[in-house]
């Protein structure tokens, strides 16, 4: 373990498989037995199912890239509040990529990481929710590393080999924990105004006028605001600003 990129708890314990469907669904799995340490991650090289957000699938060549799911029991936020959890993560996945000297990096609402406008990284959050508390969160991190080709059809894809070089695996992941690990512990602070303004900071698109899909195919040109502190997406068009929720939207 390389001392700089300790960490108090995130990936202090790690559980490794060769093969998983998901490392997602494996958490899930692990939760429903027993309680794990917090910041335990659960990391596979291979994914036969890897899961995506809005129920696609998540494709990682073998070997090539990271793909680990992060345990969290955020105590200190409640339900309505859960979109925290996505900027805090966003904000760990940026700077660790801004730490390995990659540039242009932006966050593309609610949470893929880009680089120059092609997605790096995917978080599917699946927090749990039990009365007034969130109970756990299972965080799903798929970073592109290694990987020089990708399927067609998969948006608009690139990977540090392709910006950069080789990259070793373990090596990045004690920088993503580490960096994750910095800005949940800001959370933990209370400073989620700090983190919130960060985020739009590093918003992709914002304040640049661009095309925009809804719902019912109608294509427009808006320009985005913000987002709201509950996770919608704030945008200007047709003078006025439009409020839209996960999955009403598609960028173009
Ligand atoms: C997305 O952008 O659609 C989210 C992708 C999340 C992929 C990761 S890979 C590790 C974890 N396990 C999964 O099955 N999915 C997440």
């Amino acid at each position: 373990m390389d001392a700089r990129y300790n960490t108090l708890f995130i990936g202090k314990v790690l559980k490794e498989y060769d093969i998983l469907d998901s490392t997602n669904s494996e958490a899930e799995r692990l939760l429903k037995k027993n309680k794990l340490a917090e910041g335990t991650i659960v990391y596979t090289e291979q994914q036969t199912l890897g899961r995506g957000q809005m129920g696609n699938a998540w494709e990682s060549d073998r070997y090539k890239n990271l793909t680990f799911s992060l345990i969290l029991y955020p105590k200190i936020i409640l339900p309505k509040e859960q979109f925290i959890l996505n900027q805090v993560v966003s904000l760990g996945i940026k700077d660790a990529l801004l730490e390995i000297g990659l540039n242009h990096v932006s966050i593309k609402w609610p949470n893929d990481i880009l680089i120059a406008g092609k997605k790096i990284a995917g978080v599917l959050i699946q927090n749990s929710i039990s009365g007034k508390n969130i109970s756990h969160s299972i965080i799903g991190i798929g970073l592109n590393v290694n990987q020089n080709e990708f399927p067609e059809g998969i948006g608009n894809p690139t990977s540090i080999v392709l910006e950069q070089e080789y990259f070793e695996l373990k090596k990045l992941l004690q920088i993503l924990c580490s960096c994750i690990e910095k800005k949940y512990l800001m959370l933990l602070a209370n400073k989620q105004g700090v983190i919130h303004q960060e985020y739009l900071d590093f918003l992709f698109q914002k304040d640049v006028l661009c095309s925009y899909q809804n719902t019912n195919g109608e294509e427009f040109k808006g320009i985005i605001k913000g987002v709201k502190k509950t996770g919608e997406l704030l945008m200007e068009y047709q003078e006025k600003i439009h409020t839209f929720y996960f999955k009403e939207i598609s960028f173009l």
